[in-house]
């Protein structure tokens, strides 16, 4: 008879030490599932909104609850023209949010929705998340996307926060363990400039036939909500762009939003060969480049975040990413690494975690 194998249970999602939300903007759609006339109901940070998008073309969202008795916009509402009609009573709402007419053509009462700051930019569609409420004051920057051919997308809901994601990208410790790259090192440290963190590590990989191949990175990221990605291949004048969006859906969830695209040579014109061949490269590579991000899920899903980590030399810069991630939070919410209370450091889980169920849209 087989014996029985031992598996300590993960500590209840709930039971984790957990960051805060953080502000900035926060990826809720790709734009091109927002076609003109769609309505789409969303979770972010515990909160329902609805994103549509109006027939000419504008993408906006909304809190979800109508003012005159309460029914959910996202749950049967519709677009007409340039307004979101409810699905109860039929009251309009025009894009800036105010009641334009009554299901029975009766003076609309003075009401309105409440609107969140929308931006549509590198195909994604974000929404600006303040604790307290005050408006956007830094943007996400348009990235090179018309240098390569239309991304593939990948989105799916995990335990994790944004803070975790992010580091990764300054991680170079993992970068062998995880993802089976070698020689992982910095090319350009890390630069930290208001919301915008960047860094340019180089990794290789030993690949058949080819043997070892260097890769170099250039990542961005703007807030803990959006990161993006060039990674180039000299030798194989190879390039790809990728973003990778995580944005809060509840204290211990985190939705991935996913995109990729690859390039050969300078693939100029849209219609030029070197773009289809482009095309063709971007669908025979994407999934290979998603399971690589998926292959960090297990590791997020199943750990805790340590304020005071026992960091060692080769680990990458972490401390300094915290520190400047701090400033996404609430005053005093997130503690900067170098004033943790070591007493307030929470245990590590022993043993081998089960991983949470996955789902995916
Ligand atoms: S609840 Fe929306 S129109 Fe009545
Ligand atoms: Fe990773």
């Amino acid at each position: 008879m087989k014996p029985l194998r031992r598996r300590a249970a993960a500590r209840p999602i709930e039971a984790r030490a957990r960051l805060p939300y953080p502000d900035g903007w926060f990826a809720v759609a790709f734009g091109k599932e927002l076609t003109p006339g769609t309505v789409l109901r969303r979770r972010l940070m515990g909160e329902e909104i609805v994103v549509y998008r109006t027939r000419r073309g504008a993408p906006l969202a909304v809190r979800p609850y109508c003012p005159h008795l309460g029914a959910h916009l996202g749950v049967g509402g519709k677009v007409e023209g340039e307004d979101l009609v409810c699905p109860f009573h039929s009251f309009a709402f025009g894009p800036d949010g105010r009641c334009v007419r009554t299901g029975y053509g009766t003076p609309p009462p003075k009401a309105g929705l409440t609107h969140l700051a929308v931006r549509e930019i590198n195909g994604v569609v974000a929404v600006w998340h303040h604790h307290a409420g005050s408006p956007p004051d830094w943007e996400l920057p348009a990235v090179p996307v018309d240098r390569y051919p239309a991304p593939v997308t990948f989105a799916q809901t995990i335990v994790d926060h944004p803070q975790e994601v992010v580091e990764n990208a300054v991680d170079l410790g993992h970068v062998e363990s995880v993802h089976r790259f070698s020689n992982a090192r910095v090319r350009k440290p890390m630069r930290l400039d208001g919301a915008r963190m960047s860094i340019g590590p180089a990794v290789q990989r030993i690949l058949p036939v080819l043997g070892a191949i260097d890769v170099e990175f250039d990542v961005e990221a703007h807030g803990l909500g959006y990161i993006v990605v060039e990674a180039r291949i000299p030798r194989l004048r190879m390039a790809a762009l990728v973003q990778m969006m995580a944005t809060p859906v509840d204290p211990a969830h985190v939705e991935i939003r996913f995109t990729t695209a690859a390039r050969l040579g300078r693939a100029g014109a849209r219609d030029s060969v070197a773009m289809r061949a482009s095309r063709l490269l971007t669908l025979a590579l994407a999934r290979s480049f998603w399971h690589d991000i998926t292959l960090d899920f297990p590791i997020w899903q199943n750990k805790v975040y340590l304020p005071r980590p026992r960091l060692a030399q080769g680990d990458g810069p972490i401390t300094p990413f915290r520190r400047w991630a701090a400033q996404f939070y609430p005053p005093g919410a997130a503690t900067p690494p170098d004033q943790v209370d070591p007493s307030q450091q929470p245990v590590a889980d022993p043993g081998v975690l089960e991983s949470e169920e996955e789902h995916s849209r």
